[in-house]
């Protein structure tokens, strides 16, 4: 297959809309890592996505809009919110949520309407949503006249892309084409917040203290984030990504405390090895250095441990230890 690299024209996000209108698969850059785009109502759209990452199809795929009214088409909790009650705080905590941090980097986990399939939410009864805030794509988005769901455009297992490079290096041939804009800022996945229980599934750059002080409400980490994910096949976290093997480059990485790094480079070294070092890794850089050190050619990677206690430190520290395979020394 031959993928198209679009710009960022009109004209171009016009073509790509409609490659997507039509069952496509078309890259899109956002403010996090870059998304693999399909129409996000059409169960044979969302198996090619899966087809072309390579990943398993019980892990479901985030919905993205472009204005907060997407919303209703996706999930009914504001039909009964005229009642009041426990269903109008619901629906007035989204809004907050909205309101504060879209288009943003927080996802939405929410009960899904029937018209969304099983396909795009990898079986669940529920719903993730986010608005993105790259205008090229808040535009791809409106002319497709659907929705577009997005999972990471990364083969399945591989470092999150932050650059369109990226995606062409993992699914070039294997999709309809890339919008070729700019790289991304965050450099890390969204926040993926359930908000009936307040859980956040997957950290990111909103940090639980952002969202309690707009929501007034308690917000905890889901517990399964501070183990390693158990390879048992009956193991079922609340957000089904967790399991599965992330971001890993070729090399083997090592997560060490940041006083040993040094240290541990030179015994590497003196052993014939070619060595690769992310010293206090950032969420802007982080992936891009695991593919960099990757055309390398590095034997290991050494990661520094951040410090415990910090949100954002949290979030970074999932994304290291996961590419690491949990491979800690201390
Ligand atoms: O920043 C992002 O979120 C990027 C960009 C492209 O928007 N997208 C992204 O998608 O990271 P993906 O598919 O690679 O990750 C989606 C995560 C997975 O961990 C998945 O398990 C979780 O969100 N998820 C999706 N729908 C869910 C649902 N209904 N319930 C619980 N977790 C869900
Ligand atoms: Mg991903």
């Amino acid at each position: 297959m031959n993928t198209v690299i679009y710009g960022t024209s009109e004209k171009d996000i016009e073509k790509a809309a409609k490659v997507i209108a039509c069952g496509g698969l078309v890259a899109f850059p956002t403010e996090t890592v870059y998304g693999l785009g399909a129409d996000a109502f059409d169960p044979e759209a969302a198996k090619k996505a899966y087809a072309a990452k390579g990943r398993p199809s019980d892990n479901p795929l985030i919905v993205h809009i472009a204005k907060f009214e997407d919303l209703e088409r996706l999930t009914p909790v504001f039909d009964a919110a005229e009642n009041g009650g426990k269903e109008a705080e619901f629906c007035a905590r989204v809004k907050k949520l909205a309101e504060a941090f879209w288009p943003g980097p927080l996802t939405v986990v929410l009960p899904k309407r029937n018209e969304v399939p099983k396909e795009t939410t990898g079986g669940l009864d529920t719903v993730a949503v986010r608005m993105p805030s790259s205008e090229p794509t808040l535009k791809l988005i409106e002319c497709s006249g659907t929705l577009v769901s997005g999972p990471s455009a990364n083969l399945s297992g591989k470092p999150s892309p932050t650059c369109w490079q990226h995606v062409q290096e993992d699914l070039g041939g294997r999709i309809d084409g890339i919008i070729a804009g700019d790289p991304c800022v965050g450099g890390i996945e969204s926040t993926v917040l359930d908000v009936r229980t307040m859980t956040i599934l997957r950290p990111g750059l909103i940090t639980p203290e952002m969202i309690a002080a707009v929501t007034g409400k308690d917000v905890s980490y889901d517990k399964a984030l501070f183990e390693k994910p158990s390879e048992d096949p009956d193991f079922h976290p609340m957000a089904p990504g967790q399991k599965y093997r992330h971001y890993a480059p070729k090399a083997e990485m090592h997560v060490v405390p940041e006083e040993k790094i040094m240290d541990r480079y030179m015994e590497e070294r003196a052993k014939g090895k070619k060595v690769g070092c992310i010293v206090r890794p950032d969420a802007k850089t982080f992936f891009a250095m695991l593919r960099e050190y990757d055309e390398e050619g590095v034997d290991i990677i050494l990661a520094s441990a951040l410090p415990e206690g910090d949100s954002l430190s949290f979030s970074i520290m999932n994304r290291v230890l996961k590419s690491a395979g949990y491979n800690i020394e201390d």
